[in-house]
């Protein structure tokens, strides 16, 4: 039996919806307080016993390989400063390979995940958006790669969302349900609104069986003019089961600008240094929105 070790992620996106800031800086590298979001991700793929990752990148992302590349001089700083804390935030992506390769035209995530099939070749493997930060007791891609070794199939995670938001995911046709485990009919790319089959939104952590590729390879411009990996997961599961899985713990959308700054500030609330003046401040804020405007 395979067991999942590498990991695909696609972080080669243009991020127009925060132009001008992604206008020559990768949308993955915007912080969340002091780490940028990839971090997150990466974080939560060492946590889960990942052994090789693949970032895909593509045009003006070189602070990707950057960040992730050793800071000799930075940290022979830190060190000498007595800085360890510091020494070993910087350093803690090291525990993991990380390479890279470029998707030379943004064609979309279904054709982002496919740039990457040489390094993954015939393995099991998973796939964390760049732009999707999930926090919880179990890391969310260790929680679809148990249920993987359990069903030998791929697993895709998915939470429930509000249906008026069902239009803005891809939405899964469920049928058998077993716990949080979903046999799957269906999975529908950007369903309108009122046609969903359910409100079950797939939540950018996926684990895949090889033969995606296959469906990847064929796959048309689909939503959005762009290659979509729902597609393709529609036409692998009529080839070989699909299951979703309903993960346990909060996914935080960064990837739009609403959710980049309530998850901001929900970390910072979580963050003992920042709480207590960042709740003063807004508590200003709200005293002041309640007031008339003067002039
Ligand atoms: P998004 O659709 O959220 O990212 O893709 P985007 O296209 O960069 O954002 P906008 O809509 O222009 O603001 C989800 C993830 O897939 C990656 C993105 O980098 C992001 O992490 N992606 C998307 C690719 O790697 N290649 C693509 O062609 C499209």
């Amino acid at each position: 039996m395979k067991k999942v070790k590498k990991v695909i992620i696609p972080a080669a996106g243009l991020g127009t919806r925060f132009l001008p800031a992604t206008k020559a800086m990768p949308k993955e590298m915007l912080p969340i307080i002091n780490k940028p979001t990839i971090q997150y991700i990466v974080e939560e793929a060492i946590a889960s016993g990942i052994e090789d990752i693949i970032i895909v990148t593509g045009k003006g992302k070189r602070a990707i390989e950057d960040h992730f590349d050793n800071a000799f001089e930075l940290e022979s700083r830190l060190l000498e400063d007595g800085k360890l804390e510091l020494l070993k935030e910087v350093q803690r992506s090291s525990k993991v390979e990380i390479h890279y390769i470029r998707q030379k035209e943004p064609k979309g995530l279904g054709h982002a995940v496919w740039c990457a099939r040489k390094f993954i070749g015939d393995e099991p493997f998973g796939v964390m958006l760049g732009d999707d930060i999930v926090t919880g007791q179990i890391p969310c891609l260790k929680q679809l790669m148990d249920q993987y070794e359990e069903t030998q199939n791929s697993v895709i995670g998915v939470q429930v969302i509000p249906d008026e938001f069902t239009n803005r995911y891809g939405i899964i046709e469920p049928d058998q349900q077993d716990g949080r485990l979903y046999r799957v009919n269906n999975f529908v790319e950007k369903p309108p609104l009122g046609t969903a089959p359910s409100n079950l939104a797939i939540m950018g952590r996926y684990v895949f069986t090889p033969k995606i590729f296959k469906y990847l390879e064929m796959q048309e411009k689909g939503a959005g003019g762009e290659i979509q990996l729902t597609d393709a997961i529609q036409k692998l599961n009529q080839s070989e089961r699909v299951y979703a899985y309903n993960f346990e713990g909060t996914r935080y959308d960064v990837g739009e600008r609403l959710g980049y700054i309530l998850t901001t500030l929900e970390f910072a609330l979580q963050n003992e240094d920042l709480r207590y003046p960042l709740m003063d401040a807004m508590a200003e804020w709200l005293s002041k929105a309640g007031q008339p405007t003067i002039g």
